[in-house]
């Protein structure tokens, strides 16, 4: 598979095997561009990028509007705060407006799981799901594969454990669409409360000792506590949280010398990570964050088109050759 049939990405759910391999590939051929001295390449020179932000972030946001720069794009950053949605604007006459500026991708972020589906309903813009609600958040499940396949390579077979809050948790979800399809073994954990009802349908092992979880895997992927989505306390205190299912120097003494820790972040530390985890040797946590600029890259890249629009700019424009090989502009 080389090009991607679909005009928006909005989640690892349903995504077949090989959709899923030509994220990694194209993730994979992109990483370079970012360790050059000139980090810019045409690819999406002409293309114009909303990003719409409606929740805070850190990673996502950078790292998606680094991902346009970087490929030349034209990116336009809206926030809630200071959009006309504070004067009671709805979200579909935001979005038609945006288009009516012929805008080609909307990257939004939504508080409301669904928001980006309707938005891709209502739109010929591509969109890009940033995290909606508590249902996906695919381009962190694709960096967090990504980086797992780096570190352990063929992910069939392996022992991937997904601790923590996984009712309120969209990475989670994404990451378990991408791990299973993709042949790895999923072991969530976390306290009764935060577990969602038929999770087992989706092909995960459920194991609530975290010590028993963490034994013989691959790598451990903690889910930060998100006291915000939860409407009513979910465990007693954030210390009982962190001593039954926080992962501590103890934790690290069960787990495999080889085992990565992975956290999508922000981190509680203190509370699901221990302050020397997360700075350990163990933790990946950074290489996840420095992987989601070329994950960006490459979702954007493949939803304008990819290769198909390389051939176009290159009939007509005499556009450079693939990034991968091409050198900085
Ligand atoms: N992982 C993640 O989505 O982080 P941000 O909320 O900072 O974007």
């Amino acid at each position: 598979m080389t090009e991607l049939d679909r005009k928006d990405l909005l989640g690892l759910e349903g995504m077949s095997a090989e959709e899923i391999e030509l994220f990694l590939d194209t993730t994979a051929s992109f990483k370079e561009i970012s360790e050059r001295t000139v980090k810019k390449v045409p690819a999406l020179r002409g293309k114009t990028i909303v990003n719409l932000f409606f929740e805070p972030s850190t990673r996502t946001r950078a790292s998606f509007e680094l991902a346009e720069k970087r490929l030349s794009a034209d990116a336009v950053n809206i926030s809630k705060s200071t959009s006309s949605v504070v004067k009671g604007e709805s979200l579909r006459d935001t979005a038609e407006n945006l288009q009516a500026m012929k805008i080609d991708v909307i990257v939004i972020r939504h508080a409301a799981s669904g928001a980006p589906h309707f938005l891709a309903s209502l739109l010929d813009a591509s969109v890009v799901n940033a995290g909606d609600g508590a249902h996906e958040h695919p381009t962190q499940g694709l960096l967090d594969i990504f980086t797992l396949r780096e570190n352990l390579g063929d992910l069939s077979g392996r022992k991937i454990v997904i601790v923590g809050d996984i009712a309120h948790s969209r990475v989670a979800r994404s990451n378990i669409f991408g791990l299973v399809t993709l042949g790895a073994d999923v072991t969530v954990c976390g306290p009764p409360t935060m577990m969602p009802v038929g999770i087992e349908k989706l092909g995960v092992t459920i194991e609530r000792n975290l010590l028993r979880a963490v034994e013989d895997a691959d790598a451990v992927n903690l889910m930060r506590i998100q006291l915000e989505r939860q409407k009513v306390s979910l465990f007693p205190t954030l210390a009982e949280y962190a001593s039954v299912y926080g992962m501590n120097r103890e934790t690290l003494r069960h787990m495999k010398p080889e085992c990565l820790v992975m956290h999508p972040g922000p981190m509680n530390r203190g509370v699901e990570i221990s302050q020397e985890v997360a700075d350990s040797d163990r933790a990946v946590i950074l290489e996840q964050v420095t992987n989601g600029v070329a994950v960006r890259m490459a979702t954007l890249y493949l939803i304008c088109g990819g290769a198909q629009r390389e051939k176009v700019l290159t009939d007509e424009e005499e556009v450079e050759a693939p990034p991968a090989n091409r050198e900085a502009v």
